[in-house]
């Protein structure tokens, strides 16, 4: 199978009083949800089918996001198994008023698995990783990817609930 370039997909928002906790900065929740969203687009795109969030993980919450702030998502394929994928999702902020330079505020890292209309998991083209930054990215999903089924493995064993 040939392999395929993962494309980037980016949105732009602005931060709504409504979007944040009464501190004046952003709710998390908020913030991940609309990555979250991203992720779903990014790898629904790479794929050609209908996704899945199997979980979420490595979050960093470097720096806030203020009422006012214009943000920018990103989010790209970074790694691929045979039926998941891993889509890195990042968010930067700008604001227009204090004229403030362009901040990473968040990193987050998505593993997502392509469907079929029966909700049954399904092959994912191979992804070209050529470049540094993608050769980078690729390693750092490989342990993400790892340490999240490890993890998966280990609750489901304590809680004694069935994979
Ligand atoms: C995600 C889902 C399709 C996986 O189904 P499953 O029967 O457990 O699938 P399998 O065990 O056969 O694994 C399929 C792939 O998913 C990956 N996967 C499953 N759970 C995972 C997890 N928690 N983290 C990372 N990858 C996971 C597996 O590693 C495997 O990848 P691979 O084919 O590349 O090796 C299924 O659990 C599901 O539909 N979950 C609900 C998803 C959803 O509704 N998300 C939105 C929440 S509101």
């Amino acid at each position: 199978m040939s392999k395929k370039k993962a494309t980037p997909v980016s949105s732009w928002d602005i931060v709504f009083p409504n979007d944040a906790n009464p501190y004046g900065t952003m709710f998390g929740g908020k913030l991940m949800a609309g990555m979250d969203e991203m992720a779903g687009i990014a790898a629904s795109r790479f794929c050609g089918c209908q996704v899945v969030t199997a979980s979420t993980e490595a979050f960093i919450f470097k720096s806030p996001v203020k009422v006012g702030d214009r943000i920018e998502t990103i989010a790209r394929v970074v790694w691929v198994g045979n039926t998941s994928l891993v889509v890195k999702v990042q968010v930067f902020a700008e604001n227009p008023v204090q004229g403030k330079k362009r901040t990473r505020c968040t990193t987050g890292h998505f593993n997502m698995v392509a469907i079929n209309n029966d909700g049954q998991p399904i092959r994912v083209p191979d992804l070209e990783v050529s470049t540094d930054m993608e050769k980078q990215d690729y390693e750092v999903a490989e342990i993400v990817k790892r340490q999240a089924l490890i993890r998966k493995k280990e609750v489901l064993k304590r809680k004694g609930m069935r994979d």
